[in-house]
């Protein structure tokens, strides 16, 4: 198994209490991804959805302590979910938030293409910001030399300029991911009439988000509107590496915008109020790309995950046999 330690940006909290769980949110991520195999390029994106979402409760059933899905998914399409407010684990003194995407990018895997992902994060109980009913959100997000220098207020134009100087490169020599919606067409041409490259996915802001953050940084923003649970687990992952990230609900659906009357959706969310504990993402390949898809190799089953902790972001390739759950890792 091989750590790969983040620049010195990174924070380093002492490695926690939350650690023991490491080991259980790598097996809900990597069974998530086996089980969701036969569903790969088969067009039916809740199918998947369903078998990793089971995949991944068999898994938590089995936490050492007491988890709390502070935030699910599947609310905003109606797909099957770990629910908001669920208890998981064995009990015990050890008590956990969780922020899951049993599938993240459904119809990418329903589509056969690269970019599906199994996660989760976990964080100290209590430390995970709630969105309640508000599936969207703005996102801006960078490594940690852009905090206090870019504003999810500012204009997209103004953020590249300061981007740029901060990171000492020319706005041309930026790289942004915004996914691919027609509401951020008008974003998407603002960035790439200053200049800017801009990588447009048709789904998955928080392999997006990875891009950023990880030490081999293939972009230096993601900027635009996604999903709430994935801009948790984003936070999650970005305050153990110690990137910056805004936040701001923006909600797109008529239900979405009447739950949230009266909410302030002017509010910026800083990255310590979606974080404010130690906290740990866990991500399995499902269809390749960032992370490997599963495959079978001599009647084990090989899966590839990523764990982003406190400074480190390991690769972990495991071997496990159809039929048991015993995991005999290997290092990449
Ligand atoms: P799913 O897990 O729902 O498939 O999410 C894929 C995704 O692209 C996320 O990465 C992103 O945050 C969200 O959808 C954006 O939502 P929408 O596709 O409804 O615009």
């Amino acid at each position: 198994m091989e750590a790969v330690t983040v620049g010195e940006s990174a924070t380093r909290p002492k490695a926690g209490l939350l650690r023991q769980l490491e080991t259980t949110a790598l097996a809900a991520t990597r069974e998530a991804a086996i089980a969701c195999q036969e569903f790969v390029g088969s067009g039916d994106g809740k199918a998947a959805d369903a078998a990793a979402t089971n995949a991944m409760r068999e898994e938590l059933a089995a936490a050492p302590g007491t988890g709390t899905v502070i935030i699910g998914e599947g609310e905003k399409d109606e797909a099957p979910m770990l629910f908001n407010g669920e208890s998981v684990g064995e009990g015990g003194s050890l008590s956990f938030d969780i922020a899951v995407d049993p599938l993240e990018c459904t119809s990418l895997c329903a589509a056969g293409m690269p970019g599906a992902l199994t996660t989760i994060a976990i964080a100290e109980r209590g430390s995970l910001w709630e969105p309640g009913p508000a599936f969207y959100m703005d996102k801006l997000l960078g490594r940690g030399e852009l905090r206090g220098v870019i504003d999810i207020n500012e204009t997209p134009e103004a953020n590249l300029e300061k981007a740029a100087e901060a990171l000492g490169k020319a706005v041309t020599d930026l790289r942004v991911v915004v996914l691919d919606k027609p509401r951020h067409e008008d974003l998407i041409a603002r960035l790439r009439a200053a200049g800017a490259h801009v990588s447009t996915p048709s789904d998955g802001d928080v392999g997006g988000a990875l891009q950023v953050l990880l030490p081999t940084a293939e972009a230096d923003l993601l900027m635009g509107i996604g999903g709430t649970p994935e801009g948790v687990m984003t936070a999650c992952a970005a305050r153990a590496l110690g990137g910056f990230m805004q936040g701001k609900l923006a909600p797109q659906k008529d239900d979405e915008k009447q739950a949230l009357e009266g909410t302030d959706l002017d509010h910026v969310l800083e990255l310590e109020e979606m974080v404010n504990g130690e906290a740990f993402f866990v991500a399995s390949g499902v269809t390749g790309g960032l992370v490997a898809a599963p495959r079978r190799e001599d009647g084990w089953n090989v899966t590839e995950s990523m764990v982003v902790a406190a400074g480190s972001v390991k690769r972990v390739i495991a071997h496990t046999t159809a039929s048991e759950n015993q995991a005999n890792d290997g290092g990449t």
